[in-house]
C-alpha cells in the first residue's frame, strides 16, 4: 500500500486549449507526484468551461480528448489516479444548486478572480448566473470527494478560500460534515513565459507541452534575455534574465553553473546560452511527446479512461450525496 494513501486530492483544469510548460511546472507536476502518495481524482472541468465558451459549445468537445492526452504525456497513470470528466457526474450539479442555496451572494460579488477576469474577457459577456456561481460549482467538485489538498495553480488561491467558507457554512447549518481542504502550490519556481510576463495563451507567450522543436527553436530564439547586456562584451546577470528560470527546471546543475560563469564573464552570448536550453527542452519533452503517442496511436484508450474513471468518481460522489441529503432532511 502507498504511503498516506488515506489522504484524498481533488482538482480540476478546464478544457480550453493545450497546455503550456506553465501549467506543467505550475500544476501538473504536483498532480504526477501526488499519484504515488494520495487517493486522487482530476477531472476535465467541462460545466466550467462553458461558464466563458456558452457562446460556442461545441468548442469544448474537441479540447476534453486534448487535455486528457496532455494529462498523460505528463504522467499521470490511469491506474494509479482517478481521472474523469465533470458534466458525466451529474452529483456535481446537485450540490452545487444545494450549496448556491447556502452561498451570500456578497461572497461571489467580492470575489477577486470574479471581478478580474470579467474585466479582462470584455470581449464575452460574463454577467451571468454561471458566471458568478463559477466558485460554487468549483465548491461542489472539490466537496464531493472530501478531500484533504487540492493543487492548484496561485491564481486559484481565492477560489480555494471561498470553498473552505462554504464548506464551513454548511457544516455551520447543518452540522460538521464537509472537510476544509487545502490548497497545494507546487514547490517550483513560476516559469514566466517567453517574454517574461505570466505564460499565457491570451499573451501569445507560450511553448505547449505538446509543440514540435521545429516550432519552439525560433521561439526561443526570440526570447527576451537580460535587457541591460546590450553586446555579448558585457556581463550578463542570470539572477534578472528571463532564460534563468527555464534553466532552473530544465538544465542540469553544472551546466547552470557554466553558464552563470560565462555569462557573468561575458564570455558566452545569449545565443549560446539559448542554444543550450533548446537542447534542455528537448530532451525534458522528448519522454512526454512519446507517451503522447501512446494515445495519438490508440486515440479510442482516451474515451476507455474517462469512462473507468467516471465510474469510480460517481461512486464517491453519490456516496456523498447520500449523506448530504440526509444532512438536509431531502433523504426522500
Ligand atoms: N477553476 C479552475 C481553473 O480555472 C478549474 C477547476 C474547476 C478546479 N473546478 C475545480 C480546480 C476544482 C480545482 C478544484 O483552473
Amino acid at each position: 500500500m502507498f504511503q498516506g494513501e488515506d489522504k484524498r486530492v481533488v482538482s480540476g483544469m478546464r478544457p480550453t486549449g493545450p497546455l503550456h510548460l506553465g501549467h506543467f511546472f505550475g500544476v501538473l507536476k504536483n498532480w504526477v507526484d501526488f499519484q504515488d502518495d494520495y487517493t486522487c481524482y482530476y477531472f476535465v472541468a467541462d460545466w466550467h468551461a462553458l461558464t466563458s465558451e456558452y457562446t460556442e459549445p461545441h468548442r469544448i468537445k474537441g479540447f476534453v480528448g486534448e487535455l486528457v492526452k496532455d494529462w498523460f504525456a505528463a504522467g499521470l497513470d490511469p491506474e494509479k489516479c482517478v481521472i474523469f470528466q465533470q458534466s458525466q457526474i451529474k452529483e456535481h450539479a446537485e450540490l452545487c444548486l444545494l450549496l448556491g442555496m447556502i452561498t451570500p451572494l456578497g461572497w461571489l460579488e467580492r470575489n477577486p478572480t470574479y471581478k478580474e477576469v470579467r474585466q479582462e474577457l470584455i470581449s464575452k459577456d460574463l454577467n451571468t448566473f454561471g458566471f458568478l456561481g463559477y466558485p460554487v460549482l468549483q465548491s461542489a467538485d472539490i466537496l464531493l470527494y472530501l478531500p484533504d489538498y487540492v493543487p492548484v495553480g496561485q491564481d486559484q488561491l481565492p477560489h480555494l478560500e471561498l470553498n473552505r467558507e462554504i464548506a464551513r457554512r454548511f457544516n455551520f447549518l447543518y452540522g460538521d460534515f464537509f472537510p476544509e481542504p487545502r490548497a497545494k502550490l507546487t514547490e517550483t519556481a513560476r516559469l514566466p513565459g517567453l517574454d517574461g510576463r505570466k505564460m499565457s495563451k491570451s499573451y501569445g507567450n507560450c511553448i505547449y507541452m505538446g509543440e514540435q522543436m521545429e516550432f519552439i527553436r525560433p521561439k526561443v530564439m526570440s526570447m527576451l534575455t537580460d535587457t541591460n547586456r546590450m553586446r555579448k562584451s558585457d556581463p550578463g546577470d542570470p539572477a534578472v534574465c528571463n532564460l534563468y528560470p527555464y534553466h532552473h527546471l530544465m538544465t542540469s546543475e553544472k551546466q547552470r553553473e557554466e553558464i552563470k560563469a560565462n555569462c557573468a564573464g561575458a564570455k558566452w552570448g545569449c545565443v549560446d546560452c539559448k542554444k543550450i536550453l533548446l537542447t534542455s527542452l528537448e530532451e525534458f519533452l522528448l519522454p512526454l511527446q512519446e507517451r503522447r503517442r501512446e494515445l495519438d496511436d490508440q486515440p479510442e484508450m482516451i474515451q476507455e479512461i474517462l469512462d473507468a474513471g467516471n465510474r469510480k468518481a460517481r461512486l464517491e460522489a453519490a456516496k456523498t450525496m447520500d449523506m448530504v441529503r440526509e444532512k438536509l432532511n431531502f433523504n426522500f
